[in-house]
């Protein structure tokens, strides 16, 4: 009997750490941080200080800059961030870099 709940605790705990993980690789802002912060810290644009991410409101825009690049920019094909994880990370934009 005490086995059991030993395992139980195990099995729970082990769920509720995966959950988290699951959470955080497949949350706009983790995509963001991972591909993108590093020359767009705060929706900015540290090579293009003009072209930022503020006040952007088209996922389908942020989508296909995202895929093609271009102007110093890398492009980012659906090996490196899926088509969901495109539309998570255009929603977190829109959503954060308001002006
Ligand atoms: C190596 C630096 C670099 C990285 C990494 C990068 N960008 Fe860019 N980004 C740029 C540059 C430079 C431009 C300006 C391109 C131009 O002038 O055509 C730009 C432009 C953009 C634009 C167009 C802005 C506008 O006003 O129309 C969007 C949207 C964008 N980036 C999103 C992203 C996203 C999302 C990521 C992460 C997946 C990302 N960028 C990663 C350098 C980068």
């Amino acid at each position: 009997m005490k086995r059991n709940i030993l395992t139980a605790t195990v099995v729970l705990s082990l769920g509720m750490m995966s959950a988290a993980a699951f959470a955080a690789a497949n949350s706009g802002e983790a995509i963001f941080k991972a591909h993108c912060a590093s020359c767009h810290p705060d929706g900015g644009n540290i090579m293009k200080p003009k072209e930022t991410l503020k006040g952007l409101k088209d996922t389908k825009k942020i989508i296909a800059q995202v895929r093609k690049g271009g102007g110093g920019m890398p492009a980012f094909d659906a090996k490196a961030i899926s088509d969901v994880d495109a539309k998570l990370l255009a929603g977190y934009i829109i959503k954060t870099f308001k002006k």
